[in-house]
């Protein structure tokens, strides 16, 4: 299936925050075509991870597509550091967001790319009136939080909901598929239609992250 125009992020979630820099350039040396940075506020999600300086100094060391996942309550608060600190996407979770559409039209008047993402309990069809705004969906396929968690299998069916959706209403939307993606289970989660596969403890727990990355890719 090596004609599939699958993007590859891997999650800098389940990286050696001490060896960052190499890690950053081992992923700019690898077939990875976004880096995906997963920002948590202790609040929406039970974790605390990283945020803007950190990926201020990730975009200094890379060219590539910096892909924010933020996973903080009042995302509006932040967006203007966000694209300060070198987003390309910025993502909010449908559920932090009671004016859904205003927080788009911010993202992309910055000049980023907006996303929206769903819990796996949120369903597909709640994004009808906005899915021609978005330039991408993303389907959690585990609750967000942690990495290393197992793959959701009723994601498959949300990101069948979602591909028809796009269709029907002749979005642009990619779809990105994030939680418990592996070399095993990515073929049939591209099969349901997922363009953009997040992985971070696949990648990074394998012997050689690259080969990882290469496999996806052409999963
Ligand atoms: C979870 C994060 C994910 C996480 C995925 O809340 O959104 O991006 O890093 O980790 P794995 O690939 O290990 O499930
Ligand atoms: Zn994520």
């Amino acid at each position: 299936m090596e004609n599939r125009n699958t993007f590859i992020a891997p999650s800098l979630l389940a990286s050696n925050f001490l060896e960052l820099g190499k890690e950053v350039d081992m992923l700019n040396h690898s077939e990875a075509d976004w880096l995906h940075l997963d920002v948590m506020d202790g609040r929406f999600v039970p974790n605390i991870s990283f945020g803007l300086p950190v990926i201020s100094h990730i975009r200094k060391a890379t060219t590539k597509f910096c892909d924010v996942h933020l996973m903080i309550e009042e995302p509006e608060k932040y967006a203007e550091d966000f694209k300060k600190a070198g987003a390309d996407m910025l993502t909010v979770h449908y559920e932090t967001c009671n004016h859904l559409h205003r927080n788009i039209q911010q993202i992309k008047d910055l000049g980023m790319k907006a996303g929206v993402a769903l819990n796996p309990h949120t369903p597909v069809h709640l994004l009808e009136n906005i899915i021609n705004d978005v330039d991408l969906v993303l389907i959690m396929s585990v609750n967000p939080g942690f990495g290393g968690q197992h793959f959701i299998q009723k994601s498959l069916e949300k990101i069948r909901q979602t591909r028809e959706m796009i269709n029907h209403y002749k979005a642009h939307a990619l779809i990105e598929v994030d939680g418990g993606i592996t070399v095993e289970n990515a073929g049939s989660i591209l099969d349901a239609g997922a363009n953009v596969l997040v992985a971070g403890s696949t990648v990074f727990s394998s012997k050689d992250p690259a080969a990882t990355i290469r496999a996806l890719k052409h999963a």
